[in-house]
């Protein structure tokens, strides 16, 4: 007989996973190794261990995930409604508290025509998270792809232009006005590797720098009590674009754009983010009055020990530096995005299988619980 942890646990240790969460044991009671079937005593109380989302509510944080597909369309080049697997809907709501589309709410998919609206994967994602007592965050009003053919076609006519960027802001969150409580309003302004400043899309092309806060004002004028976010790739890797990023949100709030906070992407490629950056970062930021988000966390590697590594570190740094609003992109390799061949980037398997990396955030949420519950 072995002296073990939980069956979970020591299935995570093997490089094994479990296929459901109803496996879990009791406290103190005996399972079977799934390797060698001898007996296995679990030690200690776990009975109280939750998913994500109860240990996140422990600790008064969300645990979201975002690139949640809703939409019928496959214009994405991605499958139609991820949420009609039951296996995925059923690990999306025991596991996490917060959700976000993946591409149907980006311009030319969310407004395909000049005035027509295609709502139907956002509304499906509403309707899904109020059953089952998720949050849901927009994302995103503006983003560097996804422009149709007629907003491009006004780049040269800003009158046009900006009343087109009105009319769509307006219409989406006035919608959406107590469903969609923050939104990425403007997604990757500057740079992918930074260094030369705001990136040149068509909004910029055709209103110049002030189009990020023209953005976050007619979305403060259409929703005045949504929270919002400017979101941003790859500040905790280069130097020189996180003192952009810095220079670019520290001037939206000298000129009193209505933006409550930043969406820090936080995809991160085979190595984690040097130690210590978040908590740079989250300071910063929270010295001006603003909310800090992790918003689309995944990990691009080839070894799962590693990408476990990276997830935990992450989570624990960023839950020491007080940020209280932490998503994935996504939560199954199912449906995974990824730019490195061969990586699978997320929490869970194809199977809903939960990986190394899932016990690790898990544990990282129960470890900051303790610690705060441990300090005076
Ligand atoms: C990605 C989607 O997941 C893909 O399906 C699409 O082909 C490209 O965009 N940062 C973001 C997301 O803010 O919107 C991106 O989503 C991934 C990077």
């Amino acid at each position: 007989m072995k002296i073990g942890r939980t069956k979970a646990v020591l299935a995570a240790m093997m490089g094994l996973t479990l296929s459901t969460f109803a496996t879990q044991p009791a406290s103190g009671s005996t399972v079977t190794d799934p390797i060698t079937s001898d007996p296995v005593v679990t030690v200690g109380s776990d009975s109280d261990i939750g998913s994500l989302r109860e240990e996140a509510a422990k600790i008064g944080i969300l645990f979201g995930s975002g690139a949640i597909k809703a939409s019928d369309s496959i214009d994405d080049g991605r499958p139609p409604n991820y949420l009609t697997d039951p296996d995925f809907a059923r690990v999306l709501a025991e596991q996490f508290d917060s959700v976000h589309s993946e591409n149907e709410m980006k311009y030319r998919f969310v407004e395909p025509q000049q005035g027509v609206f295609d709502f139907t994967g956002p509304d499906r994602l509403v309707k899904f998270a109020q059953e089952q007592g998720m949050q849901v965050k927009g994302h995103a009003l503006i983003t560097t792809c996804c422009d149709p053919q007629y907003l491009v076609d006004k780049v040269n006519d800003p009158a046009a232009f900006r009343a087109l960027m009105t009319k769509h802001i307006t219409t989406i969150m006035k919608r959406y006005k107590g469903k969609m409580d923050r939104w990425d309003v403007v997604v990757e302004p500057l740079s992918t590797m930074g260094g030369q400043g705001l990136q040149h899309t068509d909004f910029y092309n055709a209103l110049g720098p002030g189009y990020i806060a023209e953005a976050f004002r007619i979305a403060h004028r259409a929703d005045p009590t949504a929270k919002l976010y400017v979101n941003e790739n790859l500040v905790e890797s280069y130097p020189e674009k996180r003192k952009e990023f810095y220079d670019l949100v520290d001037g939206l709030v000298a000129d009193e754009v209505p933006i409550d906070g930043v969406a820090l992407q936080m995809h991160e490629t085979l190595q984690g983010p040097p130690a210590g950056v978040i908590i740079e970062m989250a300071d910063h930021f929270h010295a001006k009055g603003l909310a800090v988000s992790i918003s689309e966390l995944d990990v691009h590697t080839l070894d799962p020990v590693t990408q476990a590594q990276i997830y935990g570190d992450v989570v624990t740094e960023a839950l020491n530096a007080g940020i209280r609003d932490i998503s994935t992109w996504g939560f199954t390799d199912k449906h995974l995005y990824t730019w490195l061949p061969g990586a699978k980037p997320c929490l869970f398997d194809e199977n809903y299988n939960p990986k190394p990396a899932y016990f690790a955030v898990r544990d990282a949420l129960r470890a900051y619980g303790r610690k705060v519950q441990a300090s005076p």
